[in-house]
């Protein structure tokens, strides 16, 4: 399959439904809604609602009414981001190419934006009518667990900040990037499957290739962190060194975390045997996820 053509097709979908559900900047408080448009709208790879995306085709069936429910993800995430860069977390000047939220628009705007994409993010998930109410529910219990505080985003987030220059274990390192962000990473695999009707057995299987796709996806960030340029990433890089992050190059050094990543892609196509081309998207990205450069 087109891997590119399909990314910016589900990217375009993306960025449509995103248009419509966040309110335009002349829509007061005017600052508030731009400073959410500058984040959402600055790019980004769309990777949590693509997922969803391609999971539901995986299971089969109509997903053209999905967009809602997978841009609540991308909502959640531009939230994380522009908290993430705060002067009080990893105060970062640079964010998808371009300066970061707090460095536009003040740090008490940024602060603010990210609270009204989180609150943004349930409404849209409350509103989608396309589910029963009981799916939709469940849905909101999920995103609401993934970016959570117990082995969720918000609790790798303290862990993550609380590691900094402290002696790692390579437990301690596990959970952190499972839970900042394969957390959420997975979530969006398990979305898409339980809003396309999937059976359990379906959604368990499903849920394993996206915690290998997960975990491998922050031992790459990471991993760039080291490798590339400003150019390349859209972010500053280097600034997990400096900051003595707990991260997979830290602790086993650029090739072993090279090789774990690789395991995991094999282990998330595993996952997928018993599927077949329907989940051809969801390989493809687990590949884009591990051999990507920014
Ligand atoms: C960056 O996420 C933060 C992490 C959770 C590692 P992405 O690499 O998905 O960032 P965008 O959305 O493409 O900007
Ligand atoms: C952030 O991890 C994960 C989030 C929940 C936002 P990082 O701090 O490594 O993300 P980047 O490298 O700044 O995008
Ligand atoms: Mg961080
Ligand atoms: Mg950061
Ligand atoms: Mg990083």
């Amino acid at each position: 399959m087109d891997i590119n053509a399909y990314l910016e097709s589900r990217t375009a979908r993306i960025r449509q439904a995103l248009e419509r559900l966040v309110p335009p900047e002349d829509e007061p408080p005017q600052s508030l809604h731009k400073s959410m448009r500058y984040s959402l709208f600055a790019g980004g790879k769309r990777v949590r609602p693509i997922l969803a995306i391609a999971a539901a085709e995986a299971c089969g069936g109509d997903t053209s009414g999905l967009d809602d429910a997978a841009c609540a993800l991308e909502l959640i995430h531009t939230y994380s981001l522009i908290h993430d860069d705060l002067p009080a977390l990893d105060n970062d000047d640079l964010r998808r190419g371009r300066p970061t939220n707090h460095k536009v628009f003040g740090e008490a705007m940024a602060i603010l934006a990210g609270d009204g994409l989180l609150t943004l993010s349930f409404q849209v998930l409350a509103q989608c009518r396309q589910i029963d109410a009981a799916r939709r529910v469940r849905l909101i219990g999920e995103v609401a667990a993934a970016a959570g505080t117990v082995n969720g985003m918000i609790g790798g987030q303290v862990f993550d900040i609380e590691g900094e220059g402290q002696p790692a274990t390579t437990q301690l390192l596990d959970a952190i990037h499972r839970a900042k962000t394969g957390a959420l990473l997975c979530a969006s695999v398990r979305l898409g499957a339980i809003w396309a009707g999937a059976g359990e057995e379906q959604l368990e299987t499903l849920s394993r290739y996206g915690s290998h796709i997960g975990l491998a996806f922050q031992i790459v960030d990471d991993i760039l962190d080291v490798t590339q340029t400003p150019e390349q990433l859209g972010k500053t890089p280097g600034k997990d060194a400096r900051q003595e992050k707990i991260t997979f190059p830290a602790v086993y050094g650029l090739d072993n975390s090279k090789a774990m990543a690789q395991r995991q892609l094999t282990q998330a196509h595993s996952a997928l045997a018993g599927f077949g081309p329907e989940a051809d998207p969801l390989r493809a990205i687990a590949d884009m996820i591990v051999h990507r450069e920014g």
